[in-house]
């Protein structure tokens, strides 16, 4: 199929445009650069050994976006684009719902115009919020989100159904993914968020090479076993496997919502301590008082994508640290 992948250089995209890319089909990547680098693409040249074509562009701009379907037939979308940090979303709420709301609005009008009627939407776990209970399946309450971040994928959600509805030719696949980390085993690609990151794993890897001092664990009094928060880690490269699947399954079904994760629950300590076990002792860290917002555990019921989608996670915890640091190591970013 021949696919743009609206924010291909980012994190989650740049590792699904090479797993695309390795299944056979073509891709045409659309990213602004707002959270993303250009060198990406050299990167992505030397793992897939050409370079993909690339516009840069920005979905809030509807007429570049009209160009670049105008300029090529698509047969579908795999739509990353979005600003993601869950602080600033709640600093700058309208900017979070213009951009990803948006953009994504803009997105479909040009895929309506075009007669473009596959999309696979990149949505999060935290549509959950407080889970009722774990593992999570996609039929728990979706409605619960507790900031404008994961608040724009319910509504961005909510938008591809009533899609669904009014055109149903239409064929959307919504992933709900859990805690995506780990890197491209060449250590080309990872995660390389810019400025200070808020995130666990890109947080450990800036200790890791002594960028920061020590990592803060939020919290060591929850209801788990350790006391620290519990979460569906998923190795990136399986997540992207993920969208492979679900773009060559996606005429099933008008509309289908999966999750993606493991079904495995691993506690932030036992995450910190496989990375210094794998990496050597490369994370020190300390207790901190608990971070507004965070629930104790959530974890995926992750059996609709086994039975609908022919995909399960592979990679391990080990694999995640071990992949994290090979990227981080090979990247200047002093
Ligand atoms: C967060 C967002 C979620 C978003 C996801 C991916 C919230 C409530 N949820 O998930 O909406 O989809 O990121 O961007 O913000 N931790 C530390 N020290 C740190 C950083 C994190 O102990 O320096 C802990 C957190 O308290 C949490 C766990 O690590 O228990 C995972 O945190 P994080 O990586 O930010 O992901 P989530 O909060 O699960």
């Amino acid at each position: 199929m021949k696919l743009l992948v609206t924010g291909g250089l980012g994190f989650i995209g740049s590792h699904t445009v090479v797993e695309l890319v390795e299944a056979g089909h073509e891709v045409v990547i659309l990213d602004n650069l707002s959270n993303s680098r250009i060198e990406v693409l050299d990167n992505l040249e030397k793992i897939i050994g050409f370079k993909p074509k690339f516009y840069k562009a920005d979905l809030m701009n509807i007429a570049e976006v009209r160009a670049i379907f105008e300029e090529n037939e698509f047969d579908g979308v795999i739509h990353f684009a979005g600003l993601k940090a869950v602080g600033e979303s709640v600093e700058k709420p309208l900017e979070y719902y213009e951009n990803n709301i948006g953009g994504s609005i803009n997105l479909l009008y040009c895929m309506r115009d075009h007669g473009v009627k596959k999309i696979v939407f990149s949505s999060s776990a935290c549509v959950y919020g407080v889970p009722e209970q774990n593992p999570i399946t996609e039929d728990s309450p979706s409605n619960q989100v507790t900031n404008p971040y994961g608040r724009t994928k319910f509504f961005i959600e909510e938008i591809l159904k009533d899609c669904a509805i009014a055109d149903p030719t239409m064929k959307i696949t919504i992933l709900r993914y859990f805690n995506p980390v780990g890197a491209h085993h060449t250590g080309l690609i990872g995660e390389d968020p810019n400025g200070i990151p808020n995130n666990l794993m890109p947080f450990i890897q800036r200790v890791a090479d002594g960028r920061s001092d020590k990592l803060k664990i939020f919290g060591n009094d929850y209801p788990t076993p350790d006391g620290t928060c519990i979460r569906d880690f998923i190795h990136v490269v399986d997540l992207a496997k993920g969208h492979v699947k679900a773009i060559e399954k996606i005429e099933d079904k008008t509309l289908r919502i999966v999750n993606l994760g493991t079904g495995k629950g691993t506690s932030v300590l036992e995450l910190v301590d496989t990375f210094n076990k794998v990496n050597g002792d490369l994370v020190k860290y300390e207790f901190a008082p608990k971070r507004a917002g965070d629930v104790p555990a959530n974890f995926a019921n992750p059996e609709r994508a086994k039975t609908e989608l022919d995909w399960e996670a592979h990679l391990t915890i080990e694999d995640m640290c071990r992949d994290a640091w090979n990227f981080t190591k090979n990247t200047d970013k002093k």
